[in-house]
């Protein structure tokens, strides 16, 4: 075993040198930070419907089931099944694509990933960045392109929301990608960044879904140790009382 150890360590270093920079690879632009928030249970249900009526056609999530993101983000069953399901399936199935991936490859050339995990290799910074980054481009094979993630084969699937975007030449200073709206979507770009951030904030949560509790957990165990800590020291103090005397 150990030997089988050693025998991979320089495979296993190399891998994390490579890692971060790989992660990095393919982006140009400089990402604005975007911290995703599980707490915002409100922000949570919209970025599922987000997905499920923008993604869940091309994209799967099959570690996900509609009744754990239903409970989890608090939504009725009754409204999940309404608003979630479209396609005959029913409620304990797994998140999974309306599109085959052989149709998918044939499409895109790329059959789209699955995204339950999308978060934990992508983060969200990327994640959040990359849906507001897309923009016309006319010697794209689809049309679209991406700052974030140049030459990418997902076309534009918010454009209904964010509008059409087109990219301006690159300022002298080689600063980040800048963008000029030539139609407008459904949402003003406040609001298209608040429901690009619902996004992200699920894409997150499904991730690691029992993050929440486990942070929840988390405290108490801190606050019932604390409240031991304190409890056993008095205790303590009270039994060597008597032996200092
Ligand atoms: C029309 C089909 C289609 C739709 C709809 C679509 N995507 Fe994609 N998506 C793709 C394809 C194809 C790729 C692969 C792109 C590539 O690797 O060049 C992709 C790639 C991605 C990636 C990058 C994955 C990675 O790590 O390489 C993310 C993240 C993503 N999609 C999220 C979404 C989200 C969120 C939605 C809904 C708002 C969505 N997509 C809607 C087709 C689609």
């Amino acid at each position: 075993m150990t030997r089988v150890l050693r025998a991979l360590a320089p495979v296993l270093l190399l891998a994390l040198a490579i890692g971060p920079a790989a992660h990095a690879a393919g982006s140009g632009a400089a990402l604005t930070p975007y911290k995703a928030s599980l707490r915002d249970k409100h922000s949570l249900q919209r970025g599922a419907r987000l997905f499920v009526n923008y993604c869940l056609s091309c994209h799967s999530a099959r570690f996900m089931r509609y009744s754990r993101v239903a409970d989890d983000l608090e939504i009725p069953r009754e409204v999940a099944k309404r608003n979630m399901l479209f396609t005959g399936e029913k409620i304990g199935d797994p998140m999974v694509a309306v599109m085959t991936k052989e149709d998918a490859e044939a499409w895109f050339g790329i059959a789209p990933p699955d995204l339950s995990l999308v978060a934990r290799l992508r983060g969200d910074d990327w994640l959040y960045n990359y849906f507001l980054a897309f923009y016309l481009d006319p010697d794209a094979p689809n049309g679209w392109n991406n700052a974030i993630y140049p030459n990418t084969a997902m076309p534009h699937a918010l454009h209904p929301l964010q509008g059409l975007q087109r990219a301006l030449p690159p300022d002298e200073e080689g600063g980040p990608m800048r963008f000029e709206k030539v139609r407008a979507g459904s949402m003003s770009d406040a609001e298209y960044a608040r429901a690009v951030g619902d996004l992200t904030n699920f894409l997150v949560y499904m991730g690691e879904p029992s993050r929440p509790a486990r942070i929840r957990y988390g405290v108490w165990t801190f606050l019932f140790l604390l409240a031991f800590a304190t409890l056993a020291y008095r205790l303590k103090k009270e039994y060597w009382r008597d032996i200092h005397e």
